[in-house]
C-alpha cells in the first residue's frame, strides 16, 4: 500500500515544481538538497525529509535528478494526465480565470463557462463559449468534467454544488465565501484572497506593533 503523505508536504510540493521546472529551463539536471535549499530559503533537512516520503529520488553525493523529481512530483500531484474543468459564474473572477491560458499547461483544460446573465451566455472567453445552466448536468457527462470552479456569489454556490456533484464532478474549487457541505468522493480546494490579505494584514500589524515597542522609550 502507498504511504500516506501528509498534508503539509502535499502543501509544499507546487513549491517544489515550480522551482524544479525552473531549473529545466535552465538547464539544470541535477541539484543537491543544500542548492536547494538556498534557492527555495528552507533548510536542507526540510526538503530531504520531504522528498524522501517518495523514496529514491535523492542519491548521496549526486543529489537529485531534477528531471526525474520534477516528473515524480507532478505524477503525485496528479498533474501528469488531463483534468477538464469547467468555470460556473462568468463574471470578473471567472473571466480572469478563463482568459488566464498557463492553467493548460498544467493539464488543466477549461472546457465550458456557465452563468445566468442572459446578456453573457452566448460570449465567448478566450475561446471558451459562456452556456446557460440549463444543461450543466448534460454537458459535465459528455465532457467528463471532474472539476467545477464555483465564482458565483455565496447563496448560489450550495446548490450549484450539488447539482454539480451529482453529475459527477469530484473536485470543486471554491471562490464563493461560503464551506460547502461535499459527500465522500468528492474534495474541495477553497480559494479565498481575503483570507490570505486578512493574514497580511495580521503580519504587517504586527511588525508595526513590533517596532513601535521598540521605538517607545523604557
Ligand atoms: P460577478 O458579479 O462579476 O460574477 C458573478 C457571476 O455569477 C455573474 O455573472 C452572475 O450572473 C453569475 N451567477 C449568479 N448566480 C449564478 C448561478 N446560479 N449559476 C451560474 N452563474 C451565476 O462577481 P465576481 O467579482 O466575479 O465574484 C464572483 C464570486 O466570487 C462572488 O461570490 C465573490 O464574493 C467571490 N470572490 C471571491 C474571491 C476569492 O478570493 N475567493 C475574490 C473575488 C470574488
Amino acid at each position: 500500500m502507498e504511504k500516506q503523505i501528509s498534508k503539509a508536504v502535499i502543501s509544499r510540493l507546487p513549491r517544489y515544481y515550480r522551482y524544479l521546472g525552473e531549473l529545466l529551463e535552465e538547464g539544470v539536471e541535477r541539484i543537491s538538497s543544500n542548492e536547494l535549499s538556498q534557492r527555495m530559503r528552507v533548510t536542507a533537512s526540510q526538503i530531504r525529509q520531504d522528498l524522501n516520503n517518495f523514496g529514491g529520488f535523492g542519491q548521496q553525493g549526486y543529489g537529485y535528478n531534477v528531471k526525474y523529481l520534477y516528473t515524480e512530483i507532478a505524477k503525485i500531484l496528479g498533474i501528469d494526465r488531463q483534468h477538464n474543468l469547467i468555470i460556473i459564474g462568468a463574471g470578473n473572477l471567472g473571466q480572469a480565470i478563463a482568459n488566464y491560458a498557463n492553467f493548460e499547461k498544467r493539464g488543466f483544460v477549461i472546457k465550458g463557462m456557465f452563468d445566468i446573465n442572459p446578456r453573457l451566455i452566448g460570449l465567448v472567453v478566450r475561446g471558451i463559449e459562456i452556456r446557460g445552466v440549463d444543461d450543466l448536468e448534460r454537458f459535465i457527462v459528455e465532457n467528463q468534467i471532474s472539476i467545477a470552479a464555483l465564482t458565483i456569489p455565496k447563496t448560489k454556490a450550495p446548490e450549484i454544488a450539488d447539482r454539480v456533484i451529482k453529475a459527477g464532478v469530484k473536485g470543486i474549487w471554491n471562490f464563493a465565501h461560503v464551506d460547502l457541505n461535499v459527500p465522500d468522493g468528492v474534495v474541495v480546494e477553497n480559494v479565498h484572497l481575503s483570507e490570505s490579505l486578512m493574514r497580511l494584514s495580521y503580519r504587517v500589524c504586527s511588525m508595526q506593533d513590533k517596532g513601535n515597542e521598540e521605538k517607545r522609550p523604557s
